[in-house]
């Protein structure tokens, strides 16, 4: 013990101060998964990973993708005279196929309604690192980022941790289904200012993890205008623009821009990933988009820290400019998470369960208020070691996203194959039963709802796929995975 306290001493004072964020009940869940992980026959009565924000459910379109067109690696017969070159190629504004597949890419995802500049992409190792990127870029230590609450728990690691920058969230609630109002952003920031805290700028997550919803323009709009006036950055993280399965459609911040007439595009800057769209994080493919010139060449030069493999560049150069490819992928991803979603929500009010109606994502923002033994964060916690050491479930308690009400939880539904949900969804059902002895009072949504959900292309009644089993060999270590 005096040995270990020891060789802790000897270490930097970042790699000691446990501001990576990990002591949180977010990461507790993945652990209480990995010592006891479901297995259909060899663990039928362990935990069900349900807080996992992956996306699994098309890979298989892109491995079909791979056998057609063994040209795109650099590992077969047809590829392996680019080797040379790709192994050798390491400059840091990367491979120009591959900028401009992901322009053309991101241009897609947001409808064609904007084109990209392939000379703006600057690449960090994932969003992760482009996150940390854009924030070295942006923030001097104790400087600090608004950012609306409930939030994604890895920003704790991914903004601040190295950086020293911190953290203020913007309290939103579900009284208006958790949107971001003007009013909010004055307040946290001018507390910010009575603390004498230097405010360099706003981040949001749209479409926001763990709500699962999109912004609408005017809400994006009144931000715009917002981070204007006080003349501080707006990051906008929108890794999971391609997760969109339904109405209302996914307007970006570059589509509002266009529409602004007095807009400081200097302050503005795109984080974005493949990890959530294409179900990619393992390739590590995120960048920083930048509108300010100054942040592409300095953001550039700090990218050497986080560089995509030029391989990965090589092989998504090749995938990305297939369009045909492309449209596809991303019609079918959205039909199957959409099924996905449906099945899981629907059954949930079978019993009485509701969640925040959303649009995108790869999980749902549950309420269990209802099944609070008392409506306080303590109560939250003591639901959640009910449902993960009793019900066996990983799903992640609100508090865990800094949310300003006790009672939600996040549920990934992508992650697991169809066998795993029945059996996710059966102890449900059985918790509910025993918990309540009669039906809760289900709540309905009121109809001022910001989202319309009129897009019939998503069927419900479609079947969603089966996948493979998802129980990797490897472990999942919490240590290294945030999603
Ligand atoms: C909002 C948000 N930003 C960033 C990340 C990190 O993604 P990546 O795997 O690309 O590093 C995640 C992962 O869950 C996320 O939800």
């Amino acid at each position: 013990m005096a040995l270990k306290n020891t060789s802790f001493q000897l270490l930097s004072e970042i790699a000691t101060n446990g501001n990576h964020g990990e002591n949180s009940s977010y990461f507790d869940g993945w652990k209480a998964y990995e010592s006891d992980p479901y297995h259909p026959t060899e663990n039928p009565q362990g935990v069900i990973q349900m807080g996992l924000a992956e996306n699994p459910l098309s890979l298989d379109l892109i491995q079909e993708w791979i056998l057609k067109n063994p040209k795109g690696s650099i590992c077969t017969p047809e590829g392996v005279k680019w080797f040379k070159y790709i192994a050798n190629f390491q400059d840091y504004h990367g491979l120009p196929e591959f900028r401009n597949g992901l322009a053309n890419y991101m241009s897609k995802v947001r409808g064609g309604r904007v084109r990209f500049d392939p000379d703006r992409i600057v690449m960090g190792g994932g969003t992760t690192g482009a996150n940390e990127l854009i924030m070295f870029c942006l923030a001097n230590g104790g400087d600090a980022f608004l950012v609306p609450s409930p939030y994604y728990p890895a920003f704790a690691r991914d903004l601040c941790w190295r950086t020293k920058a911190r953290l203020i969230p913007v309290e939103c609630y579900s009284i208006n289904n958790f949107m971001v109002t003007r009013e909010a952003l004055e307040e946290a920031y001018n507390k910010a200012i009575d603390a004498n805290i230097n405010v360099k700028g706003l981040i949001i997550t749209n479409p926001s993890n763990p709500l699962g919803t999109t912004m609408d323009k005017e809400t994006l709009k009144s931000i715009v205008g917002f981070i204007n006036e006080k003349n501080i950055h707006l990051v906008c993280d929108e890794i999971y623009a391609g997760t969109v399965f339904r109405g209302p459609r996914f307007v970006s911040v570059s589509e509002v821009m266009q529409e602004l007439e007095h807009c400081n595009k200097d302050l503005i800057h795109i984080v974005y990933s493949l990890s959530k769209d294409l179900g990619i994080p393992g390739l590590r493919v995120g960048i920083v988009y930048s509108y300010n010139d100054e942040v592409v060449n300095q953001g550039r030069k700090m990218s050497s820290f986080g560089l995509v493999s030029t391989q990965t560049q090589f092989f998504v150069a090749a995938l990305l400019s297939d369009d045909e490819f492309v449209e596809r992928f991303l019609a079918e991803s959205a039909r199957r998470l959409a099924a996905r979603y449906n099945h899981f929500t629907k059954e949930l009010e079978k019993v009485n369960i509701t969640c925040l109606p959303s649009n995108a994502g790869l999980f749902f923002w549950m309420n269990l208020r209802g099944l609070l033994k008392e409506k306080t964060f303590e109560g939250e916690m003591m639901l959640w070691h009910v449902i993960i050491n009793e019900v066996k479930l990983n799903v992640s308690p609100g508090s865990a996203f800094n949310c300003s009400e006790p009672g939600w939880y996040r549920v990934c539904f992508a992650n697991m194959d169809d066998e795993t949900v029945e059996v996710a969804l059966k102890r449900i059902r059985a918790f509910v039963g025993k918990e309540t002895g009669k039906p809760v009072e289900l709540k309905r949504w009121k109809s001022n709802l910001r989202l319309s959900f009129s897009s019939r292309r998503f069927d419900e009644n479609v079947m969603s796929p089966h996948m493979l089993s998802p129980h990797s060999p490897m472990p999942h270590s919490p240590l290294v995975r945030a999603t």
